[in-house]
């Protein structure tokens, strides 16, 4: 996707060099477009873990490309092990940076250490370029959600409710949730987005909002507790969500208070898809809130606010009372029965083991 005209994705490998890897630093975001040049596995494992990049399948992209790195510098078994055990452990609950290292792994284990490098960056490329494959047929099987529910209001706007970021920041390119809406936005339809600003790290209000305002996608951005509001009052057509683990179940990881949107899109009969590539898919389990590990991060993401002040100098303001204690869960689990449908690379289906097999058999 484009920031001022100029088409990106959130990792690559450096033009100039060929070697090194780029990143756009989403902690800088919206307020700067930095793209840090990162030469070591110490350096990828750093960025997945302080949120430089973010969002899960963009995690799993860039674990593989730090394995790069870790085998340029030291391509033995050894090595190669301990580079997949540090970055599979920089971030507990998006299951793409498992997937993505273990596939990593099955395909370099076998290799001579002396091929090693170049079998990993083609294969981190191969990561790369699928995703962005699947974000894009995402969008398109997205789009018709979205045009039917134009024909329904006789060609008026829809609106679509997101939670979080799931744009083309937090995969490689096109994004999961907001794919069908760059889709419908690019075939003429009238669609508008309300934006959860998703407390307490703002993703929505610093990152879906950047990126929809720089794709020309009309967009509202709202505090997290007017969603169920709008959606009492007939002001939300349906809600698309990202996610960043799907049980064998259909039961969803997404970023906390997903759940409580789910809820409230139930009791108001608006439907609520969850959209995913199937590397999001965790086959090994079925009951998401007795077995998804749950990332609990600093109380200083809730205790604070940064932002830039008058003369665009960024500034922290303390927003709790001092001396509260502060819990921060940053993910949370909302139930199969809760969601309308998945929407993936393959299709749209029910949010059950059954749909989930009826589009990926090989997993029966
Ligand atoms: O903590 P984050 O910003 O990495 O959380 C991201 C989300 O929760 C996204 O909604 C999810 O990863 C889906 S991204 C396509």
């Amino acid at each position: 996707m484009k920031i001022d005209g100029t088409p990106y994705r959130t990792v690559w490998v450096d033009e100039t060099d060929g070697w090194s890897v780029r990143i756009i630093d989403q902690t800088k975001l919206p307020w700067s477009v930095d793209k840090p040049r990162l030469t070591t596995l110490a350096q990828v494992a750093h960025a997945i873990r302080t949120m430089q990049v973010r969002g899960a399948p963009l995690i799993g992209a860039a674990a593989a490309y730090g394995l790069c790195l870790a085998m340029r510098a030291d391509a033995t078994t050894a090595a190669l092990e301990q580079a997949g055990a540090l970055l599979g452990a920089t971030r507990p609950t998006a299951v793409n940076l498992r997937w993505a290292i273990e596939r990593m792994l099955a395909r370099l284990r076998p290799a001579a250490p002396a091929q090693r490098v170049a079998a990993a960056y083609d294969e981190a490329a191969r990561i790369a370029d699928e995703d962005v494959a699947q974000c894009a047929a995402i969008g398109r099987h997205g789009m018709a959600l979205i045009a039917a529910a134009a024909e329904a209001k006789g060609g008026g706007r829809v609106d679509v409710l997101t939670h979080c970021n799931a744009g083309w920041l937090a995969t490689v390119d096109w994004g999961t949730a907001l794919a069908p809406i760059y889709m419908a936005h690019e075939h003429g339809i009238a669609v508008h987005v309300w934006v959860d600003e998703t407390r307490p790290r703002n993703q929505g209000a610093a990152l879906t909002a950047f990126e929809l305002g720089k794709h020309g996608v009309a967009h509202t951005v709202i505090a997290d507790n007017a969603g169920g509001h709008l959606m009492q009052h007939g002001m939300v057509d349906l809600a698309i969500v990202g996610t960043d683990r799907v049980t064998r179940g259909g039961d969803v990881a997404n970023k906390i208070g997903t759940y409580l949107k789910a809820l409230a899109a139930h009791d108001s009969a608006v439907p609520f898809w969850v959209a995913l590539p199937s590397s999001t898919i965790d086959w090994r389990i079925r009951d998401g809130i007795a077995e998804i590990p749950i990332e609990q991060r600093a109380a200083a993401e809730v205790t604070q606010l940064t932002g830039p002040t008058a003369d665009g100098t960024l500034a922290t303001v303390q927003v709790t009372a001092p001396g509260s204690p502060v819990a921060n869960p940053a993910f949370d689990v909302t139930p199969a029965r809760l969601v309308t449908g998945f929407i993936t690379e393959r299709g749209r289906c029910p949010a059950s083991e059954a749909g989930l097999l009826s589009l990926f058999p090989e997993f029966a």
